[in-house]
């Protein structure tokens, strides 16, 4: 196939960035996306120009920090997937691909693809975790009975990668997606219940520190999440943070 491309490309933090076109000859179906782009830096290599810079990692689907906007779609057309599990059969010969960073006030472009998530970190360490004894008389996990239903609904919420679509996808980058489900993980656990006031108020505060847009309910974030994420949660989150307001 022959791929026309065009392509973000930003020096750094501090400067301006624009489209720069690319053409593509040779790309077959079975490439992935990432590795079209890989030939595409071997490319400019060997021609003695800059490589386009974009994070990944794992490569399969769990790291989340494939972060590409491909023809105006986190994660590009096809649903359920991120950007490393694309493949270019998703494409057809003569298509002009346009691949941007993800777009957010609160995920300032670091360099050309790559941007910079650590508000998600932020909102994570302000609350996202459980509180375990460590001194030898921990509790075996499995001695704690869990209903399957929430158990389930916990593991669903768990898939969360933290890759930011939602974010990119909502037209006020709102991060509701995403803290819901940190936030859902642990609300529906007994061992997440301890802390689940003070968690559900620092996240959400954290998460309106860090400039993240409200949620008005369009359901962009739901469509476009690779891990199938459910608006569910945000409606359990809003409900923990009424709940958690009125204790406070
Ligand atoms: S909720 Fe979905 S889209 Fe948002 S960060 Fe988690 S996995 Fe990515
Ligand atoms: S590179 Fe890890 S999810 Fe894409």
């Amino acid at each position: 196939m022959k791929i026309y491309l065009k392509i973000w490309r930003q020096k750094d933090a501090a400067s301006k960035g624009k489209m720069v076109d690319y053409t593509m000859e040779g790309i077959e179906g079975d490439m992935s996306f990432l590795e079209m782009l890989d030939i595409l830096n071997e490319e400019l290599i060997t021609k003695g120009e800059e490589p386009i810079e974009f994070d990944h990692d794992c490569r399969e689907g769990i790291c989340g920090t494939c972060s590409l906007q491909i023809n105006g779609r986190p994660h590009g057309p096809d649903t359920m997937i991120t950007a490393c599990q694309l493949h270019m059969r998703s494409f057809n010969d003569g298509d002009t691909i346009t691949i941007e960073p993800f777009r957010a006030k609160a995920f300032p472009v670091i360099k050309d693809l790559i941007i910079d998530r650590t508000a998600f970190d932020r909102i994570q360490q302000a609350g996202g975790f459980i509180s375990v004894n460590t001194s030898g008389h921990t509790i075996d996990a499995n001695s704690i009975p869990i209903e399957k239903e929430k158990a389930d609904d916990s593991f669903y919420a768990a898939a969360c990668i933290g890759c930011g679509a939602c974010v990119a996808a909502c037209k006020n980058a709102s991060a509701m997606l995403f803290t819901s489900a940190k936030v859902s993980q642990f609300a529906l656990l007994p061992q997440g219940r301890v802390e689940a006031t003070d968690r559900v108020l620092n996240m959400v505060r954290q998460m309106d520190i860090e400039g993240f847009g409200n949620c008005t309910n369009t359901g962009a974030c739901e469509v476009e999440c690779p891990k199938g994420i459910s608006l569910e949660n945000i409606a359990r989150m809003n409900r923990e943070y009424l709940s958690a307001s009125l204790k406070g």
